[in-house]
């Protein structure tokens, strides 16, 4: 019944890689009771996410996410899904996020400018409260620097739970009112859920100051005339919380990392410091890091691929972190190089061979808000600091939700003798 999953869970990463060197394009095997196919090839790929999408849904291991989350645009279905979608849609439009764009940048400033020349420094830590004030900024116009350690805390304790929330009947396992670990889950949601429905109340008091996502929510009807309901407002917040900074925020410490090793990258890219080459060392970064490691689909009607059919049930595994590590598309796929993302390369690269934020109708809606925000914090920081990891600090991925380091990033932070002008930017 177990099937591979202890193997599995060990080291998911390294588990699907090794599936992918033994059976090629389309990799087959158990996990507990479930059939998986990982699929790894463009093509195949494309098939799942877009042109016959209507045949899946999220799988499970996501659906359960539904304890946190509830309803929010990462968990639901349709067809409530494809209608949030169009409702928040437009809060990442080419025009909001222009205006976003100085906020990454102020945000990022003032951040760095607690630290100390020389002094250590949890560099994962300080990404995740940088992006947690961005998103909170951009999309609800809301100040979390007094709650960022709370709403930060909260959500590393429930992170830290993801093996409770993953399992089966793990909406009935959090309420067991004696289970530790289930009380510490709810706790940090009850924290969580305090900061959100705070900034929802204060705007339904103050309504129509902002223009932002929430005031979008809230003005939104349905065909019956109702608004969202607090908890519906709360499920997409949280959702956008979670899903908007968690992701950035470990793409942004692997992509100092990288720097860190690679001094001859380093250097470049210091002396280019512009948003252009940081965009092309985040992309390098995804590429090598991606955040979403894995994405999850369940047929609910029979697929087919290349000529086999499987069943309803099964569930079809898309892993950016396999195709985006194949030799056949990527050359020397374990070398750190951002001159793989020039344009000219990017304009010759098979569709769907890169993927970090997924595609087709459930492709990330953040992705363009995530470029923006990963290359303008980038050069912000960038220009005036640069880092050194600890001796001694072990860095490997951590597979969770998203991909994190296994022990967080421990830096020496140095301040560049000669801060470059902004004007380049
Ligand atoms: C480097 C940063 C990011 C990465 C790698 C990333 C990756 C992804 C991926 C792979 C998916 C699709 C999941 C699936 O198909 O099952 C997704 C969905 C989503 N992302 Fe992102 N994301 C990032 C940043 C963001 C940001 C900044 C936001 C919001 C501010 C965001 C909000 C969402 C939401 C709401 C969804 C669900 C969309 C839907 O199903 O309609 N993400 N993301």
């Amino acid at each position: 019944m177990i099937g591979e999953l202890p193997a599995f869970r060990r080291d998911p990463t390294g588990f699907l890689m090794r599936k992918y060197r033994e059976q090629g394009d389309v990799a087959r095997f158990r996990l507990g009771p479930q059939n998986v196919v990982l699929l790894a090839a463009p093509d195949d790929i494309r098939d799942v996410l877009v042109t016959h999408n209507t045949r899946f849904v999220k799988n499970r291991m996501l659906h359960r996410a539904r304890v946190l989350l509830g309803e929010g645009l990462l968990t639901s279905e349709e067809p409530y899904h494809t209608r949030q979608r169009k409702l928040i849609q437009p809060a990442f439009y080419r025009e909001r996020l222009a205006g976003y764009a100085a906020i990454m940048t102020e945000e990022a400033e003032r951040r760095s400018s607690h630290w100390q020349d020389g002094a250590q420094l949890d560099l994962d830590r300080e990404m995740m409260r940088l992006t947690l004030a961005i998103v909170a900024r951009t999309l609800f116009s809301a100040n979390v620097e007094e709650d960022a350690g709370e709403v930060g805390a909260a959500l590393t304790d429930i992170l830290d739970l993801f093996d409770l929330l993953m399992l089966p009947l793990s909406q009935w396992v959090v309420r067991l009112p004696l289970l530790p670990a289930a009380r510490r889950f709810r706790e940090a949601r009850r924290r969580l859920d305090k900061v959100i429905y705070r900034i929802i109340e204060d705007r339904r008091r103050a309504p129509g100051e902002h223009t932002d996502l929430l005031d979008l929510l809230l003005a939104a009807r349905g065909e019956d005339g109702e608004g969202m309901s607090d908890r519906e407002l709360r499920d997409e917040a949280l959702t956008l919380f979670l899903a908007g900074h968690e992701t950035t925020a470990n793409a942004l410490t692997w992509t100092w990392y990288l720097l860190s090793e690679h001094p001859d990258v380093e250097r470049r890219f210091q002396a280019e410091i512009d948003t252009a080459y940081a965009e092309q060392v985040f992309a390098e970064a995804l590429r090598l890091y991606p955040p979403a490691w894995g994405i999850g689909r369940r047929a609910i009607e029979p697929h087919t691929v290349r000529g086999v059919t499987y069943q309803a049930g099964t569930i079809f595994a898309i892993s950016p972190w396999v195709t985006h590590r194949r030799p056949d598309l990527w050359p020397e796929p374990e070398r750190f190089d951002p001159d793989r993302f020039r344009p000219e390369a990017a304009e010759a690269r098979q569709k769907f061979a890169y993927i970090p934020f997924g595609g087709g109708p459930r492709g990330c809606i953040g992705e363009r808000f995530a470029w923006m925000e990963g290359a303008r914090i980038l050069a912000a920081i960038g220009r005036q600091w640069s880092f050194r990891l600890v001796e001694g600090h072990p860095v490997g991925p951590r597979p969770l939700l998203t991909l994190r380091t296994s022990a967080g990033l421990r830096v020496y932070s140095q301040r560049r003798d000669r801060p470059i002008s902004p004007s380049k930017g």
